[in-house]
């Protein structure tokens, strides 16, 4: 789990520790040699200090089965050292060559209808195949012996977004695995068909081999099957990144490895909160989606990967200069967003900030991707943009290795609710968990309320206010921890299709929300979706949508926050509170928006005592997110708006700011950004970063949860 985390991070060649990651990944193997000198030159110029190397390399490393190719890795291994460029070395596995899918066809996975998915792309390999990584892991120990000594190499890249295309494979390989992996989670057979509730539909199953991954199937397959199938496919590539980290951590005991996540695609693939402790360090790649919550979105993940970090800090190791190249319309990037999306990463705890990649293809299906240096050249503004990134990140450089500041609250984000709460036959479709949760984060930074997101199993007494939206998947162990956070004073939030199952997606009997009932002070018979379009009316102008539920309450300790005034639960509660003691335990049982829940958030924070650390001004307009490091704190103030903000109210020394040049409103110093100018009012710009350096305000000592006052 997170707390178990390792963190080693990399030692620089130049024993300049102090420095912030700045780089892309780079594919030199796609240009000519003469573009190599004019990308290294282009690299320190742009303040370049590390690249991502031979992500998709395999070809050109291993021609043939019997033939390696090591020269030109080393000539710009060399080349990038000479001119003082760290390197990630990629173990180049991520796309197996033509040679090894033509002699070994068994390598390529599955889908669920059968279908083999050919070569052509990437990643067209099964996780499980032994095949596979018997090749693979030839690569990784050639790579390994190869490059280990070499003083370029800072750290060990893995493979490639493991599961970026491969993670559901329902080949014969998978399906062996899977009996293995079952196996070992139930012991035997009853045990299985107890958990996967086979006595429906006469599935109970009498041999192992009989067992299938959920393949194409009349109707919906057992969910609990699909459930553990998920389950397994994230621990498949999990135990494939520890196959090539094996390798290296023994080849290379002092070079740290990892790989890249994908924290926020949005699809729940891969639980890196389970992953985080089989990596060195983090690492994450961003891309923005754009529409309304796009920069919340991007605040969210960074915040969720540096939480899965166990807020150590990690490594961007992939976003995006401006467009992308596989969204239906690809957008570029607005004035000031470059910066201003790689500074919120900085802000959420990255000491690194890359790009894919470096130099913009001009062959191949990412050629409308954006990048560092694009087809325009170096004579563009967006290298320029780029060049002056460099140098902001240059004068962050104190920032290095300071962790992000504990909030006071918190959301839980639980990956198996998530996973478990999208599957088919339920009582909606249109349920998102993470767009549910993603909305009380936008209704938190409205507020100007800093607050974590965090995996279930994180500590949780360290938080005042606990906010679990669509909790659906309850373990009984899980329930116990929640009312014991209560009782120890903490005030907990959750919401509509929250304790619903157990572990095994069992429904909880007696009433939902299950084991939180007598918690919460409130019973539900019956849940009531609203169809597409429907609204329910709520006290306070509130409106709810996608939900409802039944509510009796139960207990006489439960406040009706706000009832229902139209629908089919008219005159029934619709958000409740019980308090317990010092803690509460508060239940929203409809969807409101982001803008609908700023007020009910409000008015629960207020009641938890915890509120806003930014000036009145502020609050919406910029979000916060402190580092902090011995006697320092890093206040990164993100501008929301296309307007710029007034920065006043605020002492500390301005260290960077992004663009540079923003003092606009009342005669401060403007130094530039070379961060000499001490402190001043000044502005944000539009889509702009400050960044203050203040003295450390001690840690306020925990009191029981919920009696401290609002900062
Ligand atoms: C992923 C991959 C990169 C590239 C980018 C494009 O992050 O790791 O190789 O394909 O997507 O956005």
């Amino acid at each position: 789990m997170t707390e178990n985390t390792t963190h080693r991070w990399i030692r620089w060649p130049d024993g300049g520790q102090q420095q912030l990651g700045f780089g892309a990944d780079y594919n030199p193997e796609q240009w000519p040699r003469e573009v190599w000198d004019e990308d290294v030159r282009l690299m320190r110029e742009a303040g370049v200090n590390i690249v991502s190397l031979a992500i998709f390399s395999w070809a050109r490393l291993q021609p043939t089965a019997d033939s390696w190719d090591f020269g030109w890795l080393d000539r710009i291994m060399d080349l990038l050292h000479a001119n003082g460029i760290a390197v990630d070395l990629a173990t180049a596995t991520a796309s197996p060559p033509p040679w090894l899918t033509a002699t070994h066809p068994e390598i390529l996975p599955m889908d669920r209808e059968g279908r083999v998915i050919w070569p052509g792309g990437r990643q067209h390999w099964r996780p499980t195949s032994p095949v596979f990584r018997e090749h693979a892991l030839a690569l990784v120990t050639a790579m390994a012996k190869r490059y280990g000594t070499h003083p370029a190499l800072v750290a060990w890249h893995v493979n490639n977004e493991l599961g970026c295309h491969n993670v559901y494979d329902y080949s014969e390989d998978a399906a062996l695995a899977f009996r293995g992996w079952l196996q070992h989670r139930y012991g035997n057979l009853e045990a299985l068909n107890h958990a996967w509730g086979t006595a429906f539909w006469s599935q109970t199953y009498s041999g192992w081999e009989q067992i299938l991954p959920p393949r194409l199937a009349a109707t919906h397959p057992n969910p609990t099957q699909q459930l553990d199938f998920k389950r397994f496919s994230s621990d498949a590539l999990k135990d494939y990144l520890r196959a090539e980290s094996e390798i290296l951590r023994s080849a290379t005991p002092d070079v740290p490895v990892t790989t890249n996540f994908m924290v926020s695609t949005g699809i729940p693939a891969m639980d890196y909160a389970d992953w985080a402790a089989d990596v060195d360090f983090v690492a994450n790649d961003h891309y923005v989606r754009p529409g309304p919550q796009a920069m919340d979105e991007l605040s969210f993940s960074a915040n969720r990967t540096s939480n899965i970090a166990g807020g150590k800090p990690w490594f961007l190791m992939e976003h995006s200069t401006g467009a992308v190249n596989w969204q239906p319309i690809n957008l570029a990037k607005k004035p000031g967003e470059l910066a201003r999306d790689s500074l919120t990463h900085v802000a959420h705890g990255a000491d690194a900030v890359c790009f894919f990649q470096w130099r913009q293809s001009s062959r191949g299906a990412e050629k409308f991707h954006s990048a560092m240096v694009p087809h325009a050249g170096e004579d563009s503004d967006m290298f320029r943009s780029v060049t002056e990134l460099g140098h902001t990140l240059k004068q962050l450089a104190p920032v290095t290795g300071s962790r992000r500041r504990r909030a006071r609250a918190a959301i839980i984000f639980d990956w198996n609710s998530w996973v478990a709460s999208e599957q088919d036959s339920h009582p909606t479709s249109r349920f998102n968990y993470h767009q549910e949760a993603l909305d009380w984060y936008s209704a938190l930074l409205a507020l100007g309320v800093r607050a974590d997101v965090v995996p279930f199993e994180t500590e949780l007494g360290q938080y005042d206010v606990l906010i679990a939206p669509g909790l659906y998947l309850l373990t009984a162990d899980g329930a116990g921890r929640l009312n014991d956070y209560v009782h120890a004073g903490g005030h907990l939030v959750t919401t509509y299709f929250s304790g619903i199952v157990n572990e095994h997606d069992h429904a909880w009997l007696g009433g939902y929300p299950g084991p939180l009932r007598e918690l919460l002070g409130i019973r539900i018979q019956e849940f009531g979706p609203l169809a597409d379009g429907d609204t329910a009316e709520l006290d306070h102008g509130l409106t709810g949508t996608l939900w409802t539920d039944r509510i009796d309450v139960t207990d006489g300790a439960t406040e009706v926050l706000a009832s229902y005034k139209t629908g089919d639960q008219a005159g029934r509660a619709a958000i409740t509170r019980r308090r317990t003691g010092e803690g509460s335990a508060a239940y929203v049982s409809t969807r409101l928006g982001h803008h609908g829940l700023e007020p009910v958030l409000a008015q629960l924070l207020a009641a938890a005592g915890v509120g806003s650390e930014l000036p009145e001004a502020l609050r919406g307009r910029v979000e916060l997110a402190i580092r902090e490091n011995g006697d320092s704190e890093f206040w990164f103030l993100v501008n929301r708006t296309a307007d710029a903000v007034p920065l006043a109210g605020l002492d500390g020394q301005r260290l960077a700011d992004a663009p540079v040049s923003t003092d606009m409103n009342d005669g401060g110093t403007n130094d530039g950004g070379t961060g000499d100018g001490g402190t001043r009012d000044g502005a944000i710009a539009p889509r702009g970063v400050a960044i203050l350096h203040r003295g450390r305000t001690p840690e306020r000592p925990r009191a029981p949860h919920g009696t401290e006052s609002t900062r």
